[in-house]
């Protein structure tokens, strides 16, 4: 299998010279599901933003490998909140990042109704984001994301702010259109439960400066992974990995 990110010894620095990494490798086989959890500020949401070159290293590198193709992005991010512009139709917000992209008009549409029918919210390409729920605000999101084909998919917390039972509903999605379109996903939450269903690795960033201290292989069949006595088992291997990151932050 293909190795489509990888982080080489990457070091992040903002303002003050305490690196939020140092040394930090991660990788991300193609077609894979990783989710990453950790402890709030250690890094999560950095380590996207350099992955997506948002932002820039300080130090060390990311490989991106995916084809180049001038009609797609080789990376979209999905970020907690939907921020859909409200001037524009859900259509129009969805072909957001299609703006530069070689794509015709056929193309165009064709992203929009595809996403739209890919994230269960066929024929609301008229609709003002005023008259979508929060869920269906963060489908969208997503839509947009998936629009631009990309084959690498960045999320940061997408379900965080959602009801535990709209956000089961979009885990089953996502988990669906990942297996639909063989993206690569790395997947950022809180959520322990979330990251153990999604994942086919978890992994978990401890911090100062943040690292990947442990990592859990999911092996459970993803028919009845919920379900499966070895579902709490591996919730509860990463739920006590991660309290002793919080207790090696807290004693630093
Ligand atoms: N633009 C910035 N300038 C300065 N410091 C920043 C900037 N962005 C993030 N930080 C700092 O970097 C650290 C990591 O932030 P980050 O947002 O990546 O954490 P996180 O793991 O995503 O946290 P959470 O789980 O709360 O979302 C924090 O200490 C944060 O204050
Ligand atoms: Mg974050």
């Amino acid at each position: 299998m293909a190795t489509v990110i990888r982080t080489n010894n990457l070091a992040v620095c903002f303002d003050s010279n305490v690196p939020i990494f140092e040394g930090l490798d991660v990788a991300v086989e193609s077609g894979e599901f990783v989710t990453l959890v950790g402890v709030s500020g250690a890094g999560k949401s950095t380590l996207l933003r350099v992955i997506a070159d948002l932002i820039p290293a300080s130090a060390g590198s990311v490989e991106i490998d995916v084809p180049s193709d001038p009609a797609r992005r080789p990376i979209s991010m999905v970020f907690q909140a939907a921020n859909l512009m409200p001037w524009r139709r859900v259509g129009d917000n969805i072909t957001l990042g299609l703006e530069g992209l070689e794509v015709s008009d056929q193309v165009y549409r064709e992203r929009v109704d595809w996403t739209l029918k890919l994230v269960g919210l066929d024929g609301y390409a008229e609709r003002w984001p005023y008259q979508l729920s929060g869920g269906q605000r963060q489908r969208i999101g997503i839509a947009r994301a998936l629009a631009t084909d990309p084959d690498i998919l960045l999320m940061d917390e997408p379900f965080g702010a959602l009801d535990a039972i709209t956000r089961t509903g979009l885990q089953d999605e996502l988990l669906r259109i990942w297996r639909e379109t063989g993206k690569s996903i790395l997947f950022v939450t809180h959520d322990i439960e979330e990251a153990v269903y999604l994942g086919d690795r978890v992994l978990l960033l401890g911090d100062k400066p943040a690292r990947v201290v442990e990592e859990f292989e999911i092996e459970i069949a993803r028919d009845s992974r919920r379900e499966s006595e070895a579902f709490q088992q591996h919730v509860e291997k990463v739920r006590t990995g991660l309290q002793g990151a919080i207790d090696a932050a807290e004693s630093r």
